[in-house]
């Protein structure tokens, strides 16, 4: 079957809520040694607007963890494929991911990284699927709660592609 994409969140709307996000993270953080971790690949166009969209004095760290599994249903098992670059320890962390679906990646990279003594752990997702809930993560600061559908664009992707497409669009496989 022909895949299909159907527009579902349009760039101009994903532009204002990180804009949005960026400014209540910049009031919770003003003064404080801020951290952005991403989490590759999804995060890296939603990272990109997000840090501009913060008016703190940050840095920018990424890491990259993979789940086996098919390609739109994730398994439950992490698998870390490179770690931070620099030492957490003592620094204001904030975790950037695209999309929480059963929360499994997130609960195992929130446990990892508390191993490293952050100072403060915090998360910031532009995505949540509650439907497909298995592992409760406390998002501290969410874009889009959505239906269960498997959505592609701004970082996400299905089998690599479409993470170009500035709009997000459900995907029909
Ligand atoms: P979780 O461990 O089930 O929460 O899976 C999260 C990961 O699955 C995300 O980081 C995405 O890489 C992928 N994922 C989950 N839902 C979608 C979707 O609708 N579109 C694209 N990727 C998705
Ligand atoms: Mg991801």
């Amino acid at each position: 079957m022909a895949r299909t994409l159907k527009p579902f969140i349009s760039a101009r709307r994903l532009q204002a809520r990180v804009r949005a996000l960026g400014r209540a993270i910049r009031a919770d953080y003003d003064g404080r040694d801020l951290v952005l971790v991403g989490i590759l690949k999804g995060s890296f166009i939603f990272m990109a607007d997000l840090a501009r969209a913060i008016q703190l004095p940050l840095t920018c760290d990424f890491m990259r963890v993979s789940s086996y599994g098919s390609d739109t249903v994730s398994s439950g098992r992490i698998r870390m494929e490179f770690d931070l670059s620099h030492p957490i320890r003592g620094k204001d962390v904030l975790l950037v991911e695209d999309i929480v679906d059963t929360g499994w990646t997130l609960d195992h990279v929130l446990r990892e990284l508390r191993k490293k003594k952050p100072s403060s752990l915090r998360l910031a997702a532009l995505f949540h699927k509650p439907e497909r809930t298995r592992v409760t993560v406390p998002i501290d600061y969410l874009g889009f709660k959505i239906p269960d559908r498997f959505i592609v664009g701004y970082g996400l992707d299905f089998d690599g592609r479409y993470r170009n497409l500035p709009h997000v669009a459900v995907l029909n496989a």
